[in-house]
């Protein structure tokens, strides 16, 4: 639960008491489970309102500052559309060559810069703790959208959104991740977020040069989730009820030497699935590259082209509520 506000204004009409009104969200760490079950809720109202009228004006009049350090499609696109469903207007940076960052503008001054303009900004930076330095500096909500191999909260938010709106329940699941579990930052917030929940159990699929770091071992472990780590999927794929499959990715790596030795260590496609459950869903953050096969995508379990559209939802949620109106 979040502390104090820190909007050095309050703009007519926002409602200064909402809990999450002038927060940052930088880290799943910040989320209890009445927390998160709030945010879920608060989503499903977006969703049945977009479904139902598309548009409409709870943000009219604020304005988002979009910063992205690093390529993005789904994140950066679908907190325009958030802000642009909810009636509010955005300013986009994705280029950060085209802006001053490219004279050497420090991120404190460039995120100031933008907190002087917008009533939010969401940032996406390559280096762990950026956002949360950017916080420091922006007297305004900052949205953390990705540091580096730290942690990419918004992702993770909806994340286990697709799980409650697919499977329809949050506890008693076994979820198991694949890929690249060192360098994925969305595998770290997914798995500290789910010790909120209960009777969870996780598998960790990965080639040894990418197992989950220890340091998310040791936190899942100090709140008593049982963790299993494994070279391959065999064995482990009938027990699972969300399979999350992650990219290996080539940008992280120094060595591409030893990229290419691991870029293909794993590839989902339907002769995997025969041994899967019938309910399950198998989920991915994209972009995809090769893990998964698109013959795969018609499975009606295959739910990833569905939870990028709930990321959506759970971004109007949270916009909603770090301006005061929700
Ligand atoms: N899942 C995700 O963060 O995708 P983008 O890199 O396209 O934003």
């Amino acid at each position: 639960m979040p502390t104090k506000p820190k909007s050095p204004y309050l703009p007519f009409g926002d409602q200064q008491t909402a809990p999450w009104y002038g927060k940052d969200i930088l880290s799943v760490r910040q989320f209890t489970r009445p927390d998160l079950e709030y945010i879920f809720s608060v989503a499903h109202e977006m969703r049945v309102m977009v479904e139902r009228i598309g548009t409409f004006d709870l943000l009219k009049g604020k304005i988002l500052a979009n910063l992205f350090y690093e390529p993005s499609t789904r994140t950066f696109a679908s907190f325009m559309a958030a802000m642009q469903r909810l009636g509010g207007a955005v300013i986009p940076i994705s280029e950060v060559r085209y802006s001053s960052v490219a004279k050497g503008e420090s991120l404190p001054d460039t995120v100031r810069t933008l907190a002087a303009y917008a009533d939010v900004i969401v940032i996406r930076h390559p280096e762990v703790g950026s956002a949360a330095l950017a916080a420091r500096y922006a007297g305004k909500p900052v949205i953390n959208a990705g540091d580096g191999v730290g942690e990419h909260p918004t992702q993770a938010l909806l994340d286990v959104f697709t799980i409650r709106e697919e499977l329809g329940h949050l506890d008693n699941l076994t979820v198991t991740m694949l890929g690249d579990l060192k360098y994925g930052r969305t595998v770290h917030s997914l798995a500290r977020l789910l010790t909120r929940f209960e009777n969870i159990r996780l598998h960790y699929v990965s080639p040894d040069a990418l197992r989950m770091p220890p340091d998310v071992i040791e936190e899942v472990a100090e709140k008593g989730l049982p963790q299993e780590e494994h070279r391959t999927l065999e064995g482990v794929l009938p027990e699972t009820d969300v399979l999350y499959v992650t990219r290996v990715q080539r940008e992280r790596f120094e060595n591409l030497e030893e990229y290419e030795k691991v870029k293909d260590a794993y590839v989902i496609t339907p002769k995997t699935l025969e041994e899967a459950k019938e309910r399950m869903i198998i989920m991915h953050p994209l972009p995809r590259v090769n893990e998964i096969s698109m013959e795969v995508d018609k499975d009606p379990r295959a739910a990833y082209f569905r939870q990028m559209e709930y990321g959506l939802y759970v971004r109007m949620a949270l916009l909603a509520m770090v301006l005061g109106k929700a």
